[in-house]
């Protein structure tokens, strides 16, 4: 479904890519884990296409995206939605206008024409409702906080109904109590969409109550690759350390 082979990527004397080889099964909740800075919101931005590498491809549904551009790229990126790392709502909007943003501006992936404003109401309320923000549909994003705004990014996410997710720290800056809302509202939505999930982060109880698999991001590479309680037998000092933060053991999936 996704895969990306010998990916490389500089800015200036920075490498932030190196090699990086990575395959996604049709279905799997994938996570990646990594520190900051090691490059895992470009490795996303790469899987989406808004990053072009210096070399290596990046296959979706065998279609090599990582030379395409607009309007080339609509195609076979239609079906991808991505949660942006901080929730990038738009300020002037309010929380319907928002939900309903990609729906207004492109085809529907399954109708594969634009909705109309009847069925597009229907759709931001249903995903408004799934994120528990019911009522809030007149609200300005500067009014809500920065749990709720998380949640109405995830509406606008899920209204559009995608059958690839990618979410960029969906929990970093959260209180406990709401990153496991996010959590468990990612494993719905993945569910409720048969959809294919990668989630970057390095918030390692959210990756071990989501992951179908986990990865971690080092060095230019994903270095590791495995089921949650293979993945975390693995003998690396990162490892090491995430295993030891980790206290709850309770799975999602
Ligand atoms: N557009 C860009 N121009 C220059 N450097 C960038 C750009 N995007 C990312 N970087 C650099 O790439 C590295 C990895 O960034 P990022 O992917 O945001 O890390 P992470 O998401 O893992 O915290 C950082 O050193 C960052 O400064
Ligand atoms: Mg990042």
């Amino acid at each position: 479904m996704i895969n990306i082979k010998d990916l490389h990527k500089s800015y200036g004397n920075t490498t932030v890519l190196d090699g990086l080889n990575l395959e996604v099964k049709q279905g799997e909740i994938l996570v990646i884990l990594g520190r900051s800075g090691v490059g895992k919101s470009v490795l996303l931005k790469h899987i989406i296409g808004l990053e072009k590498p210096d070399s290596g491809s990046v296959e979706i549904d065998g279609v090599d995206i990582s030379n395409l551009d607009f309007p080339d790229l609509y195609e076979p990126i239609r079906n991808m939605g991505m949660l942006f790392q901080g929730a990038a709502l738009f300020d002037s909007m309010n929380i319907e206008a928002n939900t309903g943003f990609y729906l207004q501006h492109n085809k529907d992936p399954i109708l594969k024409r634009k909705m109309t404003k009847k069925e597009i109401k229907e759709r931001v309320m249903a995903a408004l409702s799934m994120v528990g923000l019911e009522g809030s549909e007149n609200k300005m994003p500067s009014s809500l906080s920065g749990g709720m705004k998380k949640r109405a990014a995830l509406a606008r996410l899920i209204a559009y109904r995608p059958k690839i997710l990618l979410y960029d720290e969906p929990t970093t800056g959260l209180d406990p109590i709401t990153s496991n809302q996010i959590n468990e509202l990612i494993v719905k939505t993945q569910n409720e969409l048969n959809g294919t999930s990668i989630i970057v982060t390095h918030d390692i109880h959210s990756a071990w109550y989501i992951a179908d698999r986990l990865a971690l991001h080092r060095d230019g590479k994903i270095i590791y690759s495995n089921t949650p309680e293979e993945f975390i037998k693995i003998d690396d000092h990162d490892i090491a350390y995430l295993k030891k933060t980790l206290t709850n053991f309770e799975r999602g999936r």
